[in-house]
């Protein structure tokens, strides 16, 4: 099956996209310290990359989430009965297939939204997704949750899944009003399925984010080639060395790239021309871990009641069924 773009809702234009890129690139690389956020490390490449991040041996969460989905997927579907799953974030939607199976068994299910900024992940996905559940209405949607929830299907019996940690790739500021804002789109009583990475022992988050092989290091300074290609910049990714630390404080792994050398790299899209000394590290991803208490109390402040909260063995991932109160 071949999918198209028009097979596609598509909310994030090629336009917008490039318009959001060159404001925050120009907003980041003119900022001290320099930043760029993460939703652009997801073109082709690197929603391929981190497939293979999901399959390293270090990167733990793709693995303790999908146990959780695994056990208690059948309790999930009784609980919400969902006629519609949505998901933010979906990329391959892999682990959902968990969630899809027991809802389909459940007999509930009619429809399943996926939502991504990756146009190429996302039609990968539809088009594995409708050939192996021929019988669900499966719609595809290239968007951005942060600028985009309000145009959500409004079907009743929703169930929004936002899985994978990915809630940890915003800052708290940031985190607060995705948090209200996905919670005024819904009706009380639907659900939100929240997955969360956990705080635990450095040398354990470390490597996931450090793996040997540099899978995730290819990932990071994937973000280089995005600005190369979008913007026509001329950054040498070779001359940037991955960098990721725990910041005990925030909480949160912090992935960087440092410049091996005194450089300047031009961006003629923007008329800009950006320099960084050598040791000069830029910040790319935030991925904050989360204790569950802070989590119930912010999922309550944004208007959502924790009805259940689940664990792998380990206790490294944590998935929260909340409903809409
Ligand atoms: N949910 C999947 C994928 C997680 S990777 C899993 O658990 O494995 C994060 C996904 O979120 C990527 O597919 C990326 O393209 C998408 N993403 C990142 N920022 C986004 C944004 N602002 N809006 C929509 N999708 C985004
Ligand atoms: C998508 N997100 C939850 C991943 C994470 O773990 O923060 C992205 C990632 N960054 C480095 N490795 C994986």
């Amino acid at each position: 099956m071949t999918l198209h773009d028009a097979d596609l809702d598509v909310y994030l234009h090629d336009s917008d996209r490039i318009a959001a890129l060159r404001a925050d690139a120009r907003a980041g690389l003119t900022s001290t310290p320099k930043w760029l956020p993460p939703k652009y490390f997801y073109d082709a490449r690197g929603s391929a990359l981190f497939e293979q991040i999901t399959r390293l041996p270090e990167y733990y969460p793709t693995r303790a989430e999908r146990s959780i989905l695994d056990t208690r997927a059948a309790s999930i579907a009784t609980i919400t009965g969902a006629k519609t799953l949505v998901e933010l974030g979906s990329g391959s939607s892999e682990k959902t297939r968990l969630l899809l199976d027991a809802l389909r068994e459940h007999g509930t299910l009619g429809a399943f939204i996926p939502l991504d900024v990756s146009a190429a992940a996302l039609r990968e996905a539809v088009v594995a997704l409708r050939t192996d559940y021929p019988d669900l209405h499966v719609r595809g949607v290239v968007a951005d949750f942060v600028e985009h929830l309000d145009l959500l299907p409004h079907a009743g019996g929703r169930l929004v899944a936002f899985l994978g940690g990915t809630i940890g790739n915003f800052t708290p500021e940031e985190r607060t009003p995705f948090l209200s804002t996905l919670r005024a789109q819904l009706e009380t009583g639907e659900w939100f399925l929240l997955g969360a990475d956990l705080v635990k022992d450095p040398a354990i988050l470390v490597p996931a984010y450090d793996d040997a092989q540099g899978v995730t290091a290819e990932f990071n300074r994937n973000v280089l080639h995005v600005l190369n290609d979008a913007l026509a910049a001329d950054f040498d990714p070779s001359t940037f060395t991955h960098v990721a630390l725990w910041d005990p404080a925030a909480e949160w792994i912090e992935m960087r790239l440092r410049s091996t050398r005194d450089q300047s790299v031009h961006l003629p899209a923007l008329d800009l021309t950006v320099h960084f000394s050598a040791g000069e590290e830029m910040r790319t991803e935030v991925s904050a871990k989360f204790r569950p208490a802070g989590l119930r109390e912010e999922l309550s402040e944004a208007g959502f009641s924790l009805r259940h909260w689940w664990t792998d063995e380990q206790s490294r991932f944590g998935v929260a069924l909340a409903t809409a109160s």
